[in-house]
């Protein structure tokens, strides 16, 4: 079967990789058409060699469309999903707007792709940082269930849109040039700077970030009583998120056996060299499908033996977004 396929917000960061990987990965096409707002209509993108034009997604652009994949907002998605499912077309949604419907399924394919074929018309792509997190986390909790996690997220620009990756930019230039830089669209200035996660923090004190990393974990395993804490801060890099995450599994687990496991993980790749001291880094996941696992090492404040350590890194626009979502449409 070839799929009439429309990006939704196909101007914008995890639209642009939509593009990418629909070519790279040689999706079956029959046509490919691009949404966005006004202010881009008109505009051509490339692809496959050829220019295509953006068109203003109205209540109409759904016609004769099978697939549609969402990245141009939860509010957008929001009014749009349920008239692209009328219309006919299945929608792989990049928002949270629909994570935690129950009528949703929550897809990492690593993870959990039997829940796909649940669908009613719209399947929510997780949220980037607990995509991340959980490729390398999921094949260690089947065989060793894992209790607790503990995770500290170093986030790239790129989770908050190609504006603000482009304000990154503007901003360490300006800052090398003693100038003066007002961020517009994140909050604090990011270039040379950390700060936490900007999404909004709720009366407990975590923000949004954190709490979906929480709430999807449960929903993507099926495991409501594994617990999560998360504390997750902005970093000055252009587009792949680092973590480090502790982890509290149920019975004694080895280094050995962890590296075992990971070693046959789908979508892992180990990167941790103790003598070189080399390990996962922002940079070379950058443009990689895998998520790079290193820091492997048992937590020495677990006496039991339950307790393991590592650090990841992972494209956030790649794997944290538009592949996770082209490969939930192969999966259809
Ligand atoms: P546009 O470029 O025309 O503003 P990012 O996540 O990188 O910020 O990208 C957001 C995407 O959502 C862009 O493609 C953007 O299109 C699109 N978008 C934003 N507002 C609207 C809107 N009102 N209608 C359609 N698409 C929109």
């Amino acid at each position: 079967m070839r799929w009439n396929v429309a990006i939704m917000g196909a101007t914008g960061a995890v639209g642009n990789e939509l593009l990418r990987i629909l070519d790279q990965r040689g999706f079956p096409l029959k046509s490919l058409k691009l949404l966005a707002s006004h202010r881009s209509a008109g505009k051509k993108l490339p692809f496959a060699g050829e220019q295509l034009p953006v068109e203003e997604l109205t209540e109409s652009s759904f016609e004769g469309v099978d697939l549609v994949l969402a990245s141009a907002g939860g509010s957008l998605s929001k009014k749009f999903n349920p008239i692209a499912v009328k219309a006919g077309a299945v929608v792989v949604d990049n928002t949270s707007a629909f994570r935690m419907d129950p009528q949703v399924p929550l897809v990492i394919p690593e993870v959990n792709s039997a829940d796909i074929k649940t669908h009613k018309g719209i399947i929510a792509n997780p949220n980037c940082s607990t995509i991340i997190m959980n490729v390398p986390v999921w094949p260690l909790h089947k065989v060793h269930p894992v209790r607790r996690i503990v995770v500290s997220t170093y986030q790239a620009a790129s989770g908050a849109g190609a504006a603000a990756m482009e304000e990154l930019k503007q901003g360490a230039s300006a800052i090398l040039a003693g100038e003066t830089f007002e961020p517009k669209v994140l909050p604090h200035p990011a270039a040379f700077n950390v700060f936490s996660h900007n999404s909004a923090v709720g009366p407990d004190g975590y923000n949004e970030e954190e709490t979906k990393m929480v709430r999807e974990t449960r929903k993507i395993f099926h495991c409501p009583e594994i617990l999560v804490a998360a504390t997750c801060v902005r970093v000055p890099v252009m587009r792949a998120h680092s973590e480090s995450i502790n982890l509290q599994f149920t019975d004694p687990v080895t280094e050995e056996q962890v590296r075992e496991i990971l070693a046959a993980a789908p979508g892992v790749k180990i990167v941790d060299d103790r003598e070189g001291s080399y390990f996962p880094m922002p940079l070379d996941a950058s443009d990689r499908d895998e998520v790079l696992v290193g820091r492997i090492r048992s937590d020495i404040s677990q006496p039991d033996g339950c307790g393991i350590e590592m650090f990841v890194s992972g494209d956030q626009i790649r794997k944290g977004a538009a592949l996770n979502a082209v490969q939930i449409a192969e999966m259809l």
